[in-house]
């Protein structure tokens, strides 16, 4: 598996974008809703992976309810698979908890979250890529 991303909730993403952007001499940065989580998102590519920041854009946004009980911060961490479903499966008879179902996340990845009593406190995601 591949880091595919590292998330981390912000105040303002275009202020947030444009702080790492500077400061990192990232170049290549996208821009990105998705309504359906309740996000806009920065995505800023790095040579080997990327870093998302996450702004909530309405209430019923979870980020909104992660803002506002710890504040800005390291959210999750996306590793990425070649096939999602047979990683949930093989997971699955681990016991390991998931968050929901399968569903669309950024650039067109087909996403799940891990619950973080699964892995130790951390929440991760698992994506896969269009082929
Ligand atoms: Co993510």
């Amino acid at each position: 598996m591949n880091i595919d991303h590292v998330a981390i909730v912000v105040n303002d993403v275009d202020k947030a974008a444009s702080h790492y952007k500077n400061i990192l001499y990232v170049h290549e940065v996208k821009f990105e809703t998705i309504a359906t989580e309740g996000v806009k998102l920065a995505i800023l590519k790095l040579n080997n992976a990327r870093i998302e920041l996450m702004e909530p854009i309405n209430d019923d946004s979870p980020i909104k309810k992660f803002l506002e009980k710890n504040g800005e911060g390291l959210h999750h961490i996306a590793l990425e698979t070649n096939n999602i479903n047979n990683t949930i499966q093989n997971m699955n008879n681990c016991a390991i908890k998931f968050l929901g179902n399968v569903r669309t996340g950024s650039e067109n990845t087909k996403i799940i979250f891990i619950h973080p009593k699964s892995f130790h406190g951390v929440l991760l995601e698992l994506c896969e890529y269009a082929k």
